[in-house]
């Protein structure tokens, strides 16, 4: 009997040929592991996305969901609720604050590049990508820097899920509580005193007279952080990864460094960090033979949708020159990614630079770490031996 068990070592290390058999044979899969089911097929999860009403996120977003956290924040809340909330933080992402942070990404980058330049091996996670994606955040928000290392630790916990018991585990729970109370402590004392960065121009930040309540604030906080250090650094990582993997293209992008968006794109849709969200029906509905039921949960795996034959030609190749129009790397509908642009020029910056100093490295470990999470697939761990 088949088996797709989020949980599992397998399903981290490959979750490709799984991925397969549920879009071809279970396009609508009951997970027992999970306690849900599971769309595969790009159509499916796309109209999902695009079907709040149906597809509710207001019961919570990550497939193991952290407590008090559903109905309360970004990913977390439906319109119209949702709509103010995310109207607020776009409000504060201005083309400005955007433009801010190309040099700063620029010198947090080399800076930590240059600290590993002639070792001949590094690893990539922790000596780059989790450094660099802290340091951006810290900058972005003006957060004062000596509980650094608590907040990447902190951050880096909440987003994992216990594999054995197939929950959040105290220490996840203990990690996440740390943060929303840093949250709320860091928001109170920028009330204090508003400056110039990303949080402050959040919480001043009003649409129609009307500005958000401090537990609001408390929580997109923590779900910001959560955001901009685990999953930028995932995906980094990811990306990475990929090109490791795939020298050819790597060699491109070294020699041509404008090519690295749509290697970004490709990325997001080949072999991306963030696999599988959750969503809650609100109805009964048909699909595909099965009949789902309001207060179900599903699960869209954007991952398998990503490598979908019936939307992408030869899904399984990496082609930085396919230009992937509607992967679902940063999801879709109401809910689609609000970091993606921040995003997207932070890793092209830093591939700029990476690829300029290392166009020539290779994987070191066969087997990789993967983050336990039920969400996300990054490794824990990725060593590069560089020429
Ligand atoms: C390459 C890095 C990133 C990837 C791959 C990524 C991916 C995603 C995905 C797939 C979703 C949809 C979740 C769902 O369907 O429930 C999402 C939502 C979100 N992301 Fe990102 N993200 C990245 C970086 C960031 C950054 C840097 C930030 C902020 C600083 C951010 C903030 C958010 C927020 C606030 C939401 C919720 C939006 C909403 O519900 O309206 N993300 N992200």
């Amino acid at each position: 009997m088949f088996r797709f068990d989020p949980y599992s070592p397998a399903i981290d290390a490959d979750p490709f040929p799984y991925y397969k058999t549920l879009r071809d044979d279970y396009p609508a899969f009951w997970c027992e592991e999970a306690g849900m089911w599971v769309l595969s097929r790009h159509a499916d999860i796309v109209t999902a996305l695009n079907d709040w009403q149906t597809y509710s996120s207001a019961k919570g977003n990550l497939v193991d969901e952290l407590p008090n956290r559903a109905g309360a924040t970004l990913g977390t809340t439906d319109p119209p609720r949702h709509d103010r909330l995310r109207a607020l933080i776009q409000k504060a992402m201005t083309k400005r604050a955007l433009d801010h942070i190309i040099e700063p990404t620029r010198a947090v980058s080399t800076g930590h590049m240059e600290a590993v330049q002639g070792e001949k091996t590094f690893d990539f996670v922790n000596d780059l990508s989790s450094k660099v994606t802290v340091d951006l955040l810290f900058y972005l928000f003006a957060m004062p820097t000596e509980q650094q290392d608590e907040v990447r630790d902190n951050a880096v916990l909440m987003v994992q899920t216990d594999p054995k018991t197939r929950q959040k585990g105290p220490e996840h729970i203990a990690a996440y509580e740390w943060m929303a109370n840093y949250a709320a402590n860091l928001v109170k004392e920028r009330k204090k005193n508003p400056g110039d960065d990303l949080l402050s121009n959040f919480i001043t930040a009003e649409i129609d007279g009307e500005s958000l309540d401090d537990r609001e604030v408390q929580l997109t906080v923590t779900t910001l952080i959560m955001a901009g250090i685990e999953s930028l650094s995932g995906f980094l990582s990811m990306m990475a990864y990929n090109l490791a993997d795939h020298p050819d293209a790597r060699r491109a992008l070294a020699a041509d460094p404008s090519l690295i968006p749509d290697a970004i794109e490709e990325s997001l849709r080949y072999n991306t960090s963030a696999q599988r969200f959750k969503r809650c029906l609100q109805k009964d509905i048909e699909l595909h033979g099965q009949a789902m039921k309001a207060g179900d949960f599903v699960m869209l795996a954007y991952g398998a949708g990503n490598r979908d034959e019936r939307q992408f030609d030869d899904p399984d190749t990496y082609d930085i020159a396919r230009k992937p129009r509607g992967h679902l790397g940063f999801g879709g509908g109401v809910h689609a990614c609000l970091g993606a642009s921040l995003a997207r020029l932070a890793c092209k910056i830093f591939f700029e630079e990476f690829l300029q100093r290392f166009p020539e490295f290779e994987r070191v470990q066969e087997q990789l770490p993967w983050v336990p999470s039920s969400n996300f697939r990054s490794p824990m761990q990725l060593d590069l031996a560089v020429n």
